[in-house]
């Protein structure tokens, strides 16, 4: 059946195939070091996989443990779980505490997590589907096309017919043949699929998708509902159509989007959006520490305890009511990040440190990191510095020397101001770079190779770095 068919990739969707090692592999090709954090967060995806597998009665005892990490400021925590986000195969989505506030207040409400959390689900389930129909949908379009470039005898003061509306005026008789419109029909269209008039210009009618209400209930409590009145009105309203000049390329795109948009089911996706999210979801919690009080006081704390009591019941497991349908969020896996530089968790209040079992700190990174972090990950911060020079025909060599050496200031001004992690490396080498990123443009032919040794960086760096003051301000 059809119906279970679809179920099954679903089932797929949220399933990550990869074992803890191999995930761990992928960190670690953009990630140095955190080894620690890196396996659990892998470990608890493999158990989201594992769960999956159960037989139903045990599978709903089994509710994923949750993860606090907790690590300096820019030690690589954020890094995490945005690359995490590109491997998940579940919905996930990365938001910042401090961006909530207690119901009542002015501010996100907590519960817009889990409406997002579900929005991501749709978007993935839709791209999915859209994935299945997306033959029969090419199918559609193609014949639409067709209509506008061929259209039927009564229409054919159609403007759109310019282009082979003139064949019947017996200018090029050959284009459309007198035997009548199906072989004309048959003629373009095998032009068409052959791709000879994808820069043709057609007009064509779309539907005006500008939302005038967008934005009006951003930002406060009453988002949600926004979006709700929103599609109330837009399905209420007759779709407002306009007429638009493209190109074949351009609307057969367009038409096929339609024309999935009319194959899929969108309560059916709804509904399987609304599992996903339910089974497979993932909520990154990020700068935690920044709602957790130290002792109890009033002010804007007070507030602050109140969203970690809002927070709660969704990390607890609850149900939100979401456009899509009521969410569950009992086996939704919740990753928390924070510094911790001035809270601590216990401060956190006792019920929510009580729902992340898992604890695992980040390691303040040290020279040998700098070192990695210069040149080892994918799109290294070396590399992106050779890579942009490069567009202006600079060749760029750092030396081994020079790497040491700016990975030994980082950790000296991190030690004598603000330990600010591998962001140091950011400040770090734009100053160090200014003059070259100033001057490439004007390089001569023979300057064109810059070789960038200990003793440039000194040159560039050490005076900065000796003086906290100065360091305090440029670096
Ligand atoms: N271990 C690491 N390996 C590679 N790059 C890192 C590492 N740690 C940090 N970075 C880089 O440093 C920058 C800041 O890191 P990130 O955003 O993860 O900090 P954070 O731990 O979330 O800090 P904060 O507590 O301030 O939010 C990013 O550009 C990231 O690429
Ligand atoms: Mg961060």
């Amino acid at each position: 059946m059809a119906r279970t068919k679809k179920k099954d990739i679903t089932a797929e969707l949220g399933l990550n195939e990869q074992t803890p090692r191999e995930i761990v592999e992928e960190l670690d090709k953009h990630i140095v070091g955190q080894n620690d954090a890196k396996r659990s967060v892998s470990i608890a995806l493999r158990n989201r996989w594992r769960s999956r597998k159960l037989p139903d009665e045990m599978r709903d005892d089994v509710i994923p443990k949750n993860i606090l990490m907790i690590g300096s400021t820019g030690v690589g925590k954020t890094e995490i779980a945005r690359r995490l986000a590109k491997l998940v195969k579940a919905p996930f989505i990365k938001v910042e505490a401090t961006k909530f506030t207690e119901v009542g207040y002015v501010g996100r409400d907590v519960e817009s997590i889990i409406r997002d959390l579900v929005q991501t689900s749709v978007r993935m389930v839709r791209q999915q589907r859209t994935e299945e129909v997306k033959e029969k949908a090419a199918e559609n379009a193609t014949e639409r096309l067709l209509d506008i470039l061929v259209p039927e005898p009564k229409r054919s003061t159609n403007p759109l017919g310019k282009l082979f509306g003139n064949a019947e005026s017996a200018d090029e008789p050959k284009q459309v043949p007198a035997e009548g419109k199906t072989s004309g029909r048959d003629f373009v269209k095998k032009r068409l699929l052959s791709g000879k008039l994808e820069d043709e210009v057609i007009e064509l009618e779309v539907a005006d998708h500008a939302k005038p209400m967008v934005g009006m209930f951003s930002g406060s409590s009453l988002e949600g509902m926004g979006d709700n009145l929103q599609d109330m009105i837009s399905s209420v309203m007759p779709k407002r159509m306009r007429k638009r000049k493209v190109t074949v390329a351009a609307a057969r795109k367009i038409l096929e989007q339609e024309e999935a948009e009319k194959l899929i089911d969108m309560e059916e996706v709804a509904e399987a959006a609304v599992e996903l999210a339910e089974r497979s979801g993932i909520v990154f919690l990020d700068e935690i520490d920044k709602v957790a009080v130290k002792g109890s006081s009033s002010g804007p704390d007070v507030s602050r305890e109140g969203v970690q009591r809002d927070i709660l019941p969704i990390v607890e497991g609850s149900t939100v009511m979401t456009k899509y349908g009521p969410v569950k969020t009992d086996y939704i896996l919740f990753i928390a990040a924070g510094a911790f530089h001035t809270a601590k968790p216990s401060d956190l209040i006792p019920e929510l440190q009580g729902r992340f079992p898992i604890r695992v700190e980040l390691k303040s990174l040290r020279k040998e990191d700098f070192e990695k972090i210069l040149t080892e990950p994918q799109n290294a911060l070396i590399k992106q510095y050779q890579a942009l020079l490069e567009t202006e025909g600079v060749q760029l060599v750092f030396e081994d020397s020079a790497i040491s050496r700016i990975a030994r200031l980082a950790c000296d001004v991190n030690d004598d101001t603000e330990d600010i992690g591998a962001r140091r490396l950011h400040t770090l080498l734009e100053k160090l770079m200014e003059d070259i990123s100033f001057n490439a443009p004007d390089m001569k032919e023979d300057e064109r190779k810059v070789i960038i040794d200990d003793k440039y960086v000194d040159d560039k760096l050490a005076e900065i770095v000796k003086s906290s003051d100065l360091s305090q301000f440029i670096l």
